[in-house]
């Protein structure tokens, strides 16, 4: 939601377009320090994605979106009626910021469509209005897939979720979250447990931050802890967004997203993933085709100045990894809800009007 002070320190306000500029609040610092970054050209807004400042499926796509504008209106003023050749180079450092979340690609192309449709002139206002209309849009989506997601749930139950799929991996109000936030105001809910999700933390730190932000009663684990607690009883659902759902279901998601749903289908406990239809990739045909990131080995060997384990040591860091649909209960989205997901069940919910 834009605020009275469009600058107002709020996880419904991640991603801002105010007076010309991209700002961006520093996902890295949070929650310790909340500082907007601001971002004036296509390179730095392509970095910020690939280091983290933002981060989430739908809101790099929001980003990236942004970045198109910035990169149109630098090539404008650089090279005049010729600034369309410029343009190329830009879109696909976008493209390549992060591999996984399907949303990247899918808002740029977005973008594209709309510069292909420009006539002469200052292609800003028009590629503005696009993107913000992305922005927009995703936040609309959330409100409504949070709505149905809800409805499923009979409650009151306590769920467990895993990374950050909230306002401030997307354009507001967030997905796994959106469904959390709808069902906790319904009295479905009764209080979230939250994986702390090493090594980034985005459970700890953002997560944590926004449910205690909205009063929604908050616990933050480790992420071996989620057996143990299913075990014990209480927990009706695990809830989770996707940087990619394939076209038979498949989804990636961070990293431990597949664990969740094995240790959900063990203990029957439901299993949901809430994402807007941007997220869903009908030309990849299953998830082993999906592109998963691998990161610094770095970012799990230390922390800060901190040697975590001994000099020399090798590390893995893949960074998502693939819940095949069996493991999925329902795949709930703006255009409505999937059970038990099949390649057919899904193009079905693609084929259908958007506004329908
Ligand atoms: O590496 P991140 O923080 O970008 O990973 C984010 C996730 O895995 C989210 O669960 C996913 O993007 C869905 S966000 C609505």
């Amino acid at each position: 939601m834009q605020t009275a002070n469009p600058l107002a320190v709020s996880p419904d306000n991640a991603v801002v377009w105010h007076r010309d500029r991209l700002y961006l609040l520093d996902q890295r610092t949070l929650p310790e320090h909340a500082v907007f970054l601001p971002f004036d050209s296509v390179a730095a807004t392509a970095g910020a994605i690939t280091d983290m400042v933002v981060r989430g499926a739908p809101a790099i796509g929001i980003t990236a979106a942004y970045g198109v504008v910035l990169a149109a209106r630098d090539a404008y003023a650089r090279k005049g009626a010729g600034w369309r050749g410029a343009l190329e180079q830009d879109l696909a450092l976008l493209t390549a910021a992060r591999p996984t979340a399907v949303n990247l690609s899918w808002a740029i192309e977005r973008m594209q469509h709309a510069l292909d449709a420009l006539g002469g002139g200052d292609p800003v206002p028009d590629l503005l209005q696009e993107a913000q209309g992305i922005h927009a849009e995703d936040r609309a989506a959330n409100h409504t897939l949070g709505e149905f997601g809800a409805a499923l749930i009979r409650g009151p139950t306590d769920v467990i979720t895993h990374c950050n799929a909230g306002a401030l991996a997307t354009g507001g109000y967030g997905t796994a979250l959106g469904v959390i936030r709808s069902a906790y105001a319904a009295g479905r809910i009764g209080r979230v447990y939250v994986d702390e999700t090493r090594p980034w933390l985005q459970g700890s730190r953002l997560t944590a931050w926004e449910l205690a932000h909205s009063g929604i009663p908050v616990t933050v684990q480790t992420d071996g802890a989620a057996a143990s607690l299913m075990a014990a009883g209480g927990i009706g659902w695990v809830i989770v967004g996707a940087d990619r759902i394939a076209a038979n279901g498949d989804l990636a998601n961070k990293i431990g997203t597949y664990s969740l749903a094995v240790l959900a289908r063990y203990h029957r406990v439901e299993f949901m993933v809430a994402a807007p239809t941007s997220t869903l990739d009908m030309r990849i045909e299953r998830g082993a085709d999906i592109p998963i990131e691998e990161r610094d080995p770095d970012e799990i060997l230390s922390y800060g100045d901190r040697q975590l384990a001994p000099p020399g040591v090798d590390a893995r860091n893949p960074v998502f990894d693939v819940t095949p649909a069996s493991l999925v209960d329902y795949i709930v989205t703006e255009r409505g809800v999937v059970e038990r997901p099949t390649p057919d069940k899904l193009r079905v919910l693609m084929d259908q009007d958007a506004a329908a």
